[in-house]
């Protein structure tokens, strides 16, 4: 068997489009253009990359970015006072705090300073309480990018055993979340987790968001299953690549991702179609 390569690239050109739309309308019927604040604290370089990523692609479809950038050293208290700015201006519809934040913040009382109805990351306490029951309005960015790849390969969830490596807040908890609000039977795996392969053989769809290059072997991974990488790992030649042996995996697997090009392009997007929601939400009456 050889993979089906999902091009997230592909699937993201095509959501941008239709967010080119929402914007027109919600321009049109209201006189709004959605606004997207992203607050970078430092200087890591590969958070450097991620927002400027977000702002073109805010940009690029009409979203109006703003970036606030603070030293690496500067006080939590700053950074709180400028996200109760943004929580104030209507003309913000979004607000983004690039993650990891330097040691001396505390995550979540930043994370929930920001107005639940600006939380375009879906971070705030009261959206992730809105995914454990199945009603948010933000969904986090990069398990709702994978879900949309899913869909628009229109492979099916329900009834399917999911298996998640990782059990981050950003990925791997939400993701839990969301598949088994869509019918799948879930297991998440971590770095604790003994013999991981027991477990992702057994999946029909694999996630894998571990951030540890070539975790996944072939022997792994169950004949026409549909494998997800969301690892992004830089190797010391500078090559970009997943958690997943692409080469070896896709040999074996119905469906797969690739890195680049697969996962890290959806979370843009989705973080674009989370702002435009935002902006809607504020102004646009049913027709
Ligand atoms: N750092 C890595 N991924 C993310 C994300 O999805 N949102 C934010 N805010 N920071 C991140």
């Amino acid at each position: 068997m050889t993979a089906k390569i999902i091009s997230g690239s592909d699937v993201a050109k095509s959501i941008r489009q239709e967010c080119k739309d929402r914007i027109a309308a919600v321009a049109r019927r209201a006189g709004v253009i959605p606004g997207l604040a992203v607050i970078l604290v430092g200087d890591s370089a590969p958070s450097q990359v991620y927002v400027r990523k977000k702002l073109h692609a805010a940009q690029e479809v009409g979203i109006v970015a703003h970036l606030f950038e603070f030293a690496g050293d500067v006080a939590p208290e700053t950074v709180l006072s400028r996200i109760d700015e943004l929580n104030a201006d209507p003309r913000i519809h979004g607000i983004l705090v690039q993650l990891p934040l330097p040691p001396q913040f505390g995550i979540f009382e930043v994370l929930h300073r920001i107005s639940r109805d600006k939380d375009v990351d879906g971070f705030h306490l009261y959206n992730v309480g809105g995914l454990v029951v199945g009603d948010t309005i933000f969904p986090p960015c990069t398990p709702f990018g994978v879900m949309k790849l899913l869909e628009y390969e229109k492979l099916p969830i329900e009834g399917q055993n999911v298996v998640i490596v990782g059990a981050s807040n950003i990925v791997g908890k939400p993701m839990a979340l969301m598949m088994m609000q869509a019918g799948a039977t879930v297991a998440v795996c971590h770095a604790k987790t003994r013999d991981l392969a027991q477990f992702t053989i057994l999946a029909d769809i694999l996630v894998v968001a571990a951030g540890v290059p070539g975790l996944i072997l072939p022997q792994m991974v169950k004949t026409g299953c549909v494998v997800v990488d969301v690892g992004i790992n830089r190797l010391a030649n500078g090559k970009i690549v997943g958690d997943v042996d692409f080469e070896g995996v896709s040999k074996k697997a119905s469906y797969i991702t690739p890195v680049p090009g697969g996962v890290g392009p959806m979370t843009v997007t989705m973080l674009l179609s989370n702002t435009i929601t935002a902006a809607e939400k504020g102004v646009m009456a049913p027709i």
